[in-house]
């Protein structure tokens, strides 16, 4: 057993509180609560335009995050673009650069694995454009391989929007032989990356993707704040979308052309507490190393795991996920009946489709319940845990379920 020096970092885990919802959203350290209160109290100010001293502190904060972020994914600093979150990512792509370049001869390559925010807004630009819009075959129990990929690939193909690690399966993709092939088919890959910044090492470079987006609130910072990677060499032929302060230069009356990247796609004020926040978080998270986070959570699943196998009752539809993610089912229970059962333990997990409905359709199940864990859990945790999955399959047994 690895001991866990983080959990007390945590305010929130102050109580009888049991957080398994970190896919969701993680819980955020102290440090980076007061990094968030710093700005707040001390700093509110908006940037790139008071010349007064908190203005250009709070300027060379935000700049300061995107320098952090850029050096945590190996990426150049123009090349990271603040935005709300993952889905803001996404669909700035999809916009930005789908509804622009793809045509009714194009396919869009995508699977049954992503979050709503990786397919949703190219169902939306294969409607407009009249793209075809393709899924890669999963394999059991819902996995995309390569041998799929390169089955589902043609010389058509322009853009493949796909996930690095599935917010339901856990399971890791292998995006740098995915992009490798696509690139020799003249495609871009967009990735999701939500699920995976804070677990496993993420290098742009040596993965060679288009776009990466992920958010902060799911890496220990706050809510708010995203981030868009683009290789800089896409972000210079891309228009920006959203038009408004700070963005802009020569405006007239009937015209206006804007600056370079990345302030061409920062509009108006933006999430400068959360981007302030989300530094802080990667240095917390560099502090204590993304390898050591993986190592320490996954001795954790696989505590978990072993003693769940065997149970009875209990349907776990992601084996050996990659990122500590366990989506199951108590048989014959509806996953809002069993998720309150749950709730009544003080024990958050998620109950529902996840913001996923097809790889649901693809598992042939209408709701699914979901836990994560992350570096704040602990082995006692997970036996109250497992103790509770226990009582609950007893409990709804008895109620006739
Ligand atoms: N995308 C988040 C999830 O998977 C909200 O739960």
């Amino acid at each position: 057993m690895i001991e866990n020096k983080w959990k007390q970092d945590f305010p929130q885990l102050n109580g009888d509180f049991y957080y398994f919802d970190s896919a969701a959203t993680s819980l955020k350290p102290e440090i980076v609560i007061n990094s968030v209160n710093y700005y707040n109290r001390e700093l509110s100010s908006n940037i790139n335009r008071g010349m007064y001293d908190k203005s250009q502190k709070a300027t060379e904060l935000y700049e300061e995050s995107r320098k952090t972020i850029a050096k945590f994914i190996n990426a150049k600093n123009d090349e990271i673009i603040f935005t709300r979150g993952t889905t803001a990512s996404l669909n700035f792509v999809a916009s930005a650069y789908g509804l622009t370049n793809l045509t009714a001869d194009d396919e869009i390559l995508t699977s049954e694995l992503e979050h709503h925010s990786s397919v949703l807004p190219w169902i939306n630009v294969a409607s407009k454009t009249k793209a075809k819009l393709k899924y890669i075959e999963l394999e059991k129990p819902g996995k995309i391989t390569i041998e799929a990929f390169k089955k589902a690939i043609t010389n058509k193909t322009k853009v493949v929007a796909i996930n690095y690690v599935s917010n339901v399966m856990g399971y890791i993709v292998p995006i740098k032989e995915i992009v490798e092939i696509a690139h020799k088919h003249n495609a871009i890959v967009i990735v999701d990356g939500a699920q995976a910044v804070q677990h496993i090492p993420v290098d742009v470079k040596a993965l060679d993707v288009d776009f990466f987006a992920f958010s902060g609130h799911k890496m220990l910072g706050p809510t708010g704040i995203g981030v868009l990677y683009g290789k800089q060499e896409l972000l210079e032929k891309i228009k920006p979308i959203e038009f408004g302060g700070d963005m802009t230069i020569d405006v007239e009356k009937n015209s206006f052309g804007w600056k370079v990247s990345p302030t061409k796609f920062e509009a108006g004020t933006m999430p400068i507490a959360g981007a302030i926040g989300l530094k802080t978080a990667v240095d917390y998270l560099t502090n204590i190393g993304i390898d050591k986070v993986s190592e320490y959570t996954k001795d954790l699943y696989n505590y978990f795991l072993n003693q769940v196998e065997m149970i009875k009752g209990l349907i776990i539809y992601n084996p050996n996920s990659d990122a500590n993610i366990f989506t199951f089912n108590l048989e014959n229970v509806p996953s809002h009946d069993a998720i309150s059962f749950f709730a009544e333990k003080n024990i958050a997990l998620r109950a529902g489709q996840h913001c996923a409905k097809l790889i649901h359709d693809y598992l042939n199940i209408n709701a699914s319940l979901r836990g994560t864990i992350y570096i704040y859990n602990t082995y006692e945790e997970i036996d109250f845990l497992v103790e509770t999955i226990k009582e609950a399959i007893d409990y709804f047994k008895k109620l006739g379920f």
